[in-house]
């Protein structure tokens, strides 16, 4: 699809379905999905429970793989990729951000924020300033020796967003990321990940149930039964 000298996509589905098993047949929850993502977007994905939001997202993350179609991280089909590949390409090149943090409780901030870096055998000289300067940025710097449960739930997705960015990933991919937040936390989270994100150069999808986060991207994407529309994009692909 992209020209040889065409800046890559961040992401691209091309005619993308995902069907579930159901028992007594196939139950779709992605239908014909098409899009692109051009690099540095901000993409908000919004849709009732159980219109495929999360799936999207494990389909572009390469978790999952789709039953028909072409899921391309930059100009790479992720169909293509072995499972070593894609569990490569996941660690170095998406982070992800989900609702329930998924932290290491008894392990520091600091180390949580390494985690990444550590799994993949870098020395500690090469990323400890990278992380010191993250949890600045999100104004946890003071907490980096404290273990993890310690810290509040808005706390804890902060230090889950750094631990994301920490290998600069061109791909940020978050999952409700305020849904286990009140009203003030989320709205900081939301706003510490729009500047990272911003600072970053990263693309970025997240799912929002919330109209009032979805309005801080640059495009608000629906799903409405495994089906996508673009309600804010003026160019829907064909
Ligand atoms: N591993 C699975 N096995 C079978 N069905 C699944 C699986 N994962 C998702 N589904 C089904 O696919 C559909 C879409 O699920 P998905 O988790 O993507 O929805 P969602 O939009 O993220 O919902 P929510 O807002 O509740 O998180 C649902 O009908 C769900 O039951
Ligand atoms: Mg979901």
């Amino acid at each position: 699809m992209n020209g040889e000298f065409e800046a890559a996509n961040a992401l691209s589905f091309e005619n993308v379905s995902k069907a579930y098993d159901a028992g007594v047949g196939l139950r779709f929850a992605l239908r014909g999905v098409s899009f692109v993502v051009k690099p540095a977007r901000r993409v908000a994905v919004v849709g009732r429970s159980g219109s495929g939001k999360s799936t999207l997202l494990h389909l572009a993350a390469g978790i999952d793989v789709p039953t028909d179609g072409v899921v391309r991280v930059g100009r790479r089909d992720l169909s293509a990729l072995s499972e070593e590949a894609r569990t490569k390409l996941r660690r170095d090149e998406v982070g992800l951000i989900f609702q329930f943090f998924y932290l290491m409780p008894h392990l520091p901030v600091a180390d949580n924020v390494a985690l990444p870096a550590m799994i993949a055998g870098e020395k500690p000289r090469l990323y400890r300033t990278r992380v010191m300067e993250l949890l600045e940025r999100v104004d946890l710097a003071g907490r980096a020796g404290d273990p993890v449960q310690k810290l509040s739930g808005g706390e804890q997705q902060r230090v889950a967003i750094c631990r994301a960015l920490l290998r600069r990933p061109g791909l940020l991919l978050a999952d409700e990321p305020t849904g286990n937040l009140d009203d003030e936390n989320g709205r900081r989270v939301m706003d510490l990940m729009m500047e990272l994100v911003e600072n970053e150069g990263a693309t970025l999808v997240y799912v929002t149930h919330s109209r009032e986060f979805a309005t801080l991207a640059d495009e608000v994407w629906e799903l409405h039964s495994g089906e996508l529309s673009h309600p804010s994009s003026p160019c829907a692909p064909a």
